[in-house]
């Protein structure tokens, strides 16, 4: 049968002659079929898979500007006519005139019927499709009343941000450097310090408390009725891939906590699935081929409005598969640059497995002065040291090595055993026999250790820590990796803990995601400042609370690798230092922020050349 695709010219071969003719609407191809494939996932469909990858798989294609060429599937040729087009997602024959997207592409290839090509797309990209019955139609109008819900809410908190009420976060967005037009851009907005600013406005237009949650904008109230979830903050939409907002980061912009409150996971949104940004650095990442993930929604927006289009975050969580087949469909060459504290650094050690398990081999950036992508680039007033950043960005072999040599002691044998241990973790992760080879031949000059010795135990332990299949990893609970960082910190300290008290009078507990762990690095602290060793009994003797205690009991009884200990203890204190140096910084921002909306020029002054001053101190 012919290639068939709905609303798209469709070219194809019939008895050797190249035919082409105009098909109606989907419904009525797939309701002869006697089957229908409801629209949002048809599109899904579509976006899950990239025209390049998917023809790419069939004949060799490569990069010509913008687009892709290759040799036609379907005609003889020896020079190549046939061009893909990532950015319209779309493929042409200047030989034969041959042309469609996708689906026609399948169609034509597998010689199947539209549904089966469908469907054999959505198998591809791992999307289960069932003929539409009532539920599915009933659940389908749901997202989409919910999808019109979050619209409805950001045009809302967009027009508080530009109104009277929005002045204080307008001009927060001045002290931060976001200029308006990257405001419009975002669509960013504010909420009120309200508990029912939201929910009385959609009131008036008729919205339900139903959809209202749903949307994840309200908090239900146990003897009925609900509040606004989002209040006194700066809001950040959170957009899919086409550009559709589907939730919302907020930000606290008194200093309150949580710094961010994100939206739930709701029917349009799973945060394990969404990168911040996308929808712009999409193209640019195709353009270039390159893509940068990051930690924060500020980084994105400051690295786009400087020029550096190509940026992503992801919303608070650690990398998941789904984020890295999101990211294959975009870039193959893959560049972290997150925070250089340790949280990051455990984040891209992580990232690095996640990539390279879906077959993507990404670098890992560093950024000078142990900045953030933001302050880096507020500070320049330019993209060009974060570009050079970027660019300089160290493989994921040598970043790991070198991480690897930082935690443990390679001057010791353990230590050097430890860290060994470590790397062949990667190593597992590769598919690619040669590189493989290649990579366990790099540890082995690192660390000394022969290559022979590396090959057993990786032999050993394959069968053991063989990667796990892809459901178990998407569906379970995003964990959040700053707090088991956070106590991993904790118990790091703890690690040495007589050599607390010299250290004990410039740290502090603030800005601790658990409250548990924070009175327990508070009073370990308490204790060391007053000149003792905060051991387990002293220590549990000054906690009061149970839950406390029994984190304390634990985070004490962590043990270290013999001889890592210093290593581990060093590594917290510099770690604590870092993250106090943000949290002073933070503040000097409110102070500019309230110098600014005092109209006091001169503070702001002040404050600013404090800020960059800070900036610079280690
Ligand atoms: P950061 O603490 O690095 O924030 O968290 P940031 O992006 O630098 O924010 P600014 O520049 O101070 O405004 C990085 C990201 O982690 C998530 C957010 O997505 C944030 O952008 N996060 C952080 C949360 O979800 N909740 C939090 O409480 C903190
Ligand atoms: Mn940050």
């Amino acid at each position: 049968m012919l290639a068939e695709v709905p609303g798209v010219v469709v070219f194809g071969r019939s008895g050797g002659n190249v035919v082409s003719r105009r098909v109606g609407a989907a419904t009525r191809v797939q309701k002869k079929l006697g089957q229908f494939i409801p629209e949002d996932t048809l599109s899904q469909v579509r976006s899950a898979n990239d025209v390049v990858e998917l023809i790419g798989s069939y004949v060799p294609l490569k990069r010509s500007g913008s687009s892709w060429k290759g040799l036609c599937p379907f005609h003889e040729e020896k020079t190549p006519s046939f061009s893909v087009n990532p950015q319209r997602q779309t493929y042409h024959c200047f030989g034969c005139g041959a042309s469609g997207n996708a689906i026609s592409f399948v169609m034509a290839v597998e010689k199947l019927t539209f549904v089966d090509a469908v469907r054999s797309l959505a198998d591809r990209a791992g999307i289960r499709i069932q003929p539409q019955g009532p539920r599915e139609a009933a659940e389908a109008s749901r997202r989409a009343a919910i999808s019109s819900t979050v619209e409805w809410a950001t045009k809302y908190f967009e027009e508080t941000l530009w109104s009277s009420a929005g002045v204080d976060a307008r001009k927060y967005l001045l002290s931060r450097g976001i200029a308006a037009t990257t405001a419009r851009t975002y669509r960013l907005g504010f909420a009120l310090p309200s508990w029912d600013g939201l929910l009385r406005a959609a009131r008036g237009f008729g919205i339900s408390q139903d959809l209202l949650a749903g949307a994840g904008l309200v908090i239900p109230r146990e003897n009925g009725g609900c509040y606004d979830r989002f209040r006194a903050r700066l809001v950040f939409p959170i957009f899919d891939v086409q550009g559709r907002p589907i939730a919302f980061g907020a930000r606290s912009l008194d200093g309150s906590e949580p710094k961010y409150l994100n939206s739930p996971e709701t029917e349009l949104f799973s945060k394990g699935r969404v990168l911040y940004g996308l929808h712009v650095a999409g193209e640019a990442a195709r353009k270039g081929s390159l893509l940068a993930i990051g930690e924060g929604y500020t980084d994105v927006i400051m690295a786009h409005q400087l020029g550096f289009a190509p940026m992503v975050a992801t919303l608070g969580t650690a990398l998941t598969r789904d984020h890295a087949r999101l990211v294959r469909r975009f870039a193959e060459d893959v560049r972290l640059v997150y925070d250089a504290d340790e949280g990051g650094e455990r984040a891209s050690e992580r990232g690095i497995e996640i990539f390279l398990e879906e077959g993507l081999e990404v670098r890992i950036a560093t950024l000078p002065d142990g900045l953030d992508p933001c302050d880096l680039l507020v500070r320049d007033g330019s993209a060009d040291s974060f570009r050079a950043a970027i660019d300089g960005a160290r493989d994921y072999v040598e970043y790991a090595i070198d991480a690897a040599q930082k935690r443990h002691d390679t001057t010791t044998v353990s230590g050097r055993a430890a860290a060994a241990e470590s790397l062949l973790e990667i190593v597992r992760r590769l598919g690619d026999p040669i590189r493989r080879d290649l990579v366990v031949r790099r540890i082995s000059d690192a660390l000394g250790v022969s290559e022979t010795a590396l090959r057993q135990k990786l032999a050993e332990k394959s069968s053991k820590t063989a990667p796990r299949p892809a459901s178990q990893e998407s569906d379970g609970p995003v964990e959040s990796p700053r707090r088991r960082w956070e106590s991993e910190l904790v118990a790091q300290l703890f690690a040495m803990p007589t050599r607390l008290p010299s250290v004990a009078a410039e740290l502090t507990a603030e800005g601790l995601e658990e409250k548990d762990l924070s009175s327990v690095l508070e009073s370990a602290l308490a204790i060391a400042r007053s000149g003792e060793t905060p051991t387990a009994d002293r220590l549990l003797l000054a906690l009061e609370d149970d839950g406390a205690r029994r984190l304390a009991a634990s985070l004490l009884a962590h043990e270290w690798l013999p001889g890592t200990e210093e290593k581990q203890f060093d590594g917290a204190v510099g770690a604590l230092r870092q993250r106090q140096k943000k949290m002073r910084l933070e503040r000097l921002r409110a102070s500019r922020l309230e110098a600014a909306s005092r109209g006091d020029l001169s503070a702001v002054e002040g404050w600013l050349r404090e800020t960059e001053s800070e900036l610079r101190r280690r």
